[in-house]
């Protein structure tokens, strides 16, 4: 016994565990993270516990005065973590019995790893949703900042990628930020149910001393407190849902990125990236690559590979806790990495594009993007939509054979092809009168923009 390092559940044993399993079931690299969460939830347990008088007031005392020791340690990174500390749990009671002996055992009581670990994710990811739904909102204020400094500048807005009609830069940019709103409110409503208090549930059905998990659940700001203690410990679908949401704001981000890939390329110009947020070629002299915003793009794959792979783990798992389900955290933690990642470097870049207006405003109309305007115009002088839209493909036919734009034509040329052309169509086939005519609803003209940049508070 003397040479076997003692673990917390090697009554049972009669062998030491082979060095390989150590190695294969461990997962203190990766639930390192947890340690704050981990030592919250044992001084809120703790701390119910003595008031419960399920353990003495004065070990309680003891307990607590030495986990917040422990956290400092970590914090500072003096505490020894050792190979034979299979997980977070393990590494701070072991901890705590070399720092005050045996009644740090008392910690334990009515208590499993199981419902501890549940604990422990459900705070850390409570707060990196927090920190999420701020980072999207920050970012959202970057966009709204461009949108801000360019509050006239126009551009084709695009179908299948064909110039289709001109749209402001400042609308196109807030259609990210409508995205972001929905993926800050699917990271709210998430919250909801991962604030949720699993601990109580033990390893699996309960326990038979008198807790508090009420207190519990107060001490620590959890809404509710688990009413099914299988559940509790052998469910994951909340970080299933927090992985669906964040799988879906990288797909936002992601189309984000290839737009600014697009647009920052010889061929649009409509922006050029700061060079503090590109990169060169280590061949080609002359480079200025937008990996920021291919990497984002890129790392969209890890987003929805870490849901699939949790999904993957979860299914056909039988109740309650299994094992496989520590393969939940590695997904989480690489998902909130990578998204807060993305978002922070957006963020930082965005207000430092230069933005090329002359150069969006150039592409605004070429393509025929005034073909609807000019539909809509006859439709104005009554002719119907149907026929106008007829007539006009006719002009976009004859200029493409003649290589003229809508612009070149004369009001003769254009009563060749509908006698309703009259003079003032020329002031009508203007981008900026285009963008100023879609006020209804949700258009892109200048006021709809500015009252949802105001109502958004942004
Ligand atoms: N490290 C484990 C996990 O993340 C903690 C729970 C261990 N429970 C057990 N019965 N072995 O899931």
């Amino acid at each position: 016994m003397s040479a076997r390092v003692h673990k917390a559940w090697s009554g049972r044993f009669a062998a030491a565990t082979d060095p390989r399993v150590e190695a294969f079931t461990a997962s203190l690299p990766v639930d390192r993270r947890l340690y704050p969460y981990d030592l919250e939830g044992s001084v809120a347990h703790c701390q119910m516990l003595a008031a419960r008088r399920i353990i003495p007031r004065a070990d309680a005392v003891r307990i607590v005065r030495a986990l917040r020791q422990i956290r400092v340690e970590i914090d500072s990174g003096r505490f020894a973590w050792l190979p034979s500390d299979e997980d977070i749990h393990m590494a701070i009671e072991r901890r705590l019995i070399e720092k005050i002996g045996p009644v740090g055992g008392k910690l334990h009581t009515a208590r499993s790893r199981n419902d501890q670990v549940a604990l422990d994710v459900r705070l850390y990811l409570r707060d990196q949703i927090d920190a999420i739904r701020q980072e999207m909102r920050a970012l959202e204020k970057a966009l709204a900042s461009v949108a801000r400094r360019h509050p006239k500048a126009i551009m084709p807005g695009y179908t299948h990628l064909q110039p289709a009609q001109p749209i402001l830069f400042a609308h196109h940019l807030l259609a990210y930020i409508e995205m972001l709103e929905r993926d800050r409110s699917r990271l709210e409503d998430c919250r909801e149910r991962v604030n949720v208090l699993p601990l109580g549930a033990g390893a699996l059905a309960g326990t038979t001393f008198p807790i508090d998990p009420k207190a519990v659940a107060k001490a620590l700001g959890f809404r509710a407190v688990s009413q099914n203690s299988l559940d509790a410990v052998g469910s994951r679908d909340v970080l299933a849902e927090f992985l669906a949401s964040a799988a879906i704001a990288g797909m936002h981000l992601s189309r984000l990125g290839e737009e600014l890939v697009l647009w920052s390329s010889q061929e649009f110009g409509f922006v050029s990236l700061p060079d503090a947020f590109a990169t060169g070629s280590s061949m080609m002299p002359q480079k200025k690559n937008p990996d920021v915003a291919e990497l984002v793009r890129g790392k969209t794959g890890r987003l929805y590979g870490n849901l699939v792979a949790l999904l993957t783990t979860l299914k056909g798992l039988p109740l309650a806790y299994n094992r496989d389900l520590q393969e939940d955290k590695a997904p989480l933690f690489d998902s909130v990495d990578t998204l807060r990642a993305s978002l922070s470097v957006l963020e930082a870049m965005l207000p430092q594009l230069a933005v090329r207006e002359d150069r969006m405003r150039e592409a605004a109309t070429a393509g025929f993007t005034l073909a609807t305007d000019l539909a809509d115009y006859l439709v104005g002088r009554g002719v119907p939509f149907r026929q106008a839209h007829e007539v006009v493909g006719k002009v976009v036919r004859d200029c493409l054979a003649r290589n003229r734009t809508l612009q070149d034509l004369s009001i003769e040329d254009l009563r060749r092809f509908s006698p309703h052309f009259a003079s003032d169509v020329r002031r009508w086939l203007s981008p900026e009168a285009a963008v100023a005519r879609r006020r209804a609803p949700g258009g892109t003209a200048a006021p709809n923009v500015a009252r949802r940049l105001r109502t958004l508070g942004l």
